[in-house]
C-alpha cells in the first residue's frame, strides 16, 4: 500500500476580518517554517484571500477557498467561480461542506456540479460528506455516505480524480466537541475507502486522501491520525488560532 501524505487544513469559516486573517496567516507560517512531510491549507474568507496568499505564497501552507460556483462567470449575483479562485492563488476548494448543505440549499446534484468545475481549472477538491445525529441514531451512517459519494462524483471516472480528497465530517461532531472516536472514525473511513474502491477501482482507492473533520483539536488529532484511514484532518474552531493549529500539524 502506497504512503499517503497527510493534509491538514483549516476551515476559518465566517471568522476574522481581512487583516486579522493576514495577521494569523503571518504567525501560522512562522510556526510551521521547516515542517516536512505534511500539506498544509488555509481556507479564510473570500475577502481575505488576497491578503492571506500575500503572506503565505512561499510559505509550505496553501490557500484555499470555502465554496465556489459552478459556471466560469456569468449574470450570478454573489457568487464566485473556480477560474476566480484559481486567479488569487487557491489550489484547493471545499465543496459540499454541512454548512452549506444544512443553510444554503446544496444538494448532492450542486455539489457534483462544484467538484466539476473545480477539477476543471486544476483546483483540488476538498469533498465533505457526513451523516447527521439523527442519521447516526437510526443507522443510517453508511448508507448515506454511499448516497453523497456517489452523487456527489457522479460522471467522472477514475483518471480525473487524482487530485480529489474526502473529507468525513460526521455533522453531529462539528462544532460540538464531540469528535469521533478514533474507531468510529476509522470504520466510517475504511468504508469509503472501499466506495472509491468499488466505484473507481483500488488505485485510486490507496491513493485517495480521506480527511477526518469535527472538533479536532491538538489533544486528539494524533489518536486520529494513527488509524490507517484517516490521512489528515479538516479543522474549523482549533484552526482559527495559529498555536493550535500548528500543534495540530505537528501532531
Ligand atoms: P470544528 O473543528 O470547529 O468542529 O469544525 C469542523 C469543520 O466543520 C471543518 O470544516
Amino acid at each position: 500500500m502506497q504512503q499517503r501524505r497527510p493534509l491538514m487544513a483549516g476551515n476559518w469559516k465566517m471568522y476574522k476580518t481581512a487583516d486579522e486573517a493576514a495577521q494569523t496567516a503571518q504567525q501560522l507560517v512562522e510556526r510551521v517554517a521547516g515542517v516536512t512531510g505534511v500539506d498544509i491549507m488555509i481556507a479564510p474568507t473570500y475577502t481575505a484571500l488576497v491578503p492571506v496568499f500575500e503572506v503565505i505564497q512561499n510559505s509550505p501552507v496553501a490557500l484555499g477557498a470555502q465554496n465556489l460556483f459552478w459556471e466560469d462567470d456569468g449574470a450570478y449575483t454573489g457568487e464566485i467561480s473556480a477560474p476566480m479562485l484559481k486567479s488569487v492563488g487557491c489550489q484547493y476548494g471545499i465543496i459540499g461542506h454541512s454548512e452549506r448543505r444544512q443553510y444554503f440549499g446544496e444538494t448532492d446534484e450542486t455539489v457534483n456540479k462544484k467538484i466539476q468545475a473545480a477539477l476543471q481549472v486544476g483546483l483540488k477538491p476538498v469533498f465533505c460528506v457526513g451523516e447527521t445525529e439523527e442519521e447516526r441514531a437510526s443507522e443510517q451512517t453508511l448508507s448515506v455516505l454511499d448516497k453523497q459519494v456517489k452523487k456527489g462524483l457522479e460522471g467522472l471516472v477514475s483518471d480525473q480524480l487524482d487530485t480529489l480528497i474526502i473529507a468525513y465530517e460526521p455533522v453531529w461532531a462539528i462544532g460540538t466537541g464531540k469528535t469521533a472516536t478514533d474507531d468510529q472514525a476509522q470504520e466510517v473511513h475504511q468504508f469509503i475507502r472501499s466506495l472509491v474502491e468499488k466505484n473507481f477501482g483500488t488505485a485510486l482507492s490507496n491513493s485517495i486522501r480521506i480527511l477526518y473533520g469535527g472538533s479536532v483539536k491538538p489533544d486528539n488529532v494524533a489518536g486520529l491520525m494513527s488509524m490507517p484511514d484517516i490521512d489528515g484532518a479538516l479543522v474549523g474552531g482549533a484552526s482559527l488560532d495559529a498555536e493550535s493549529f500548528s500543534k495540530i500539524i505537528k501532531y
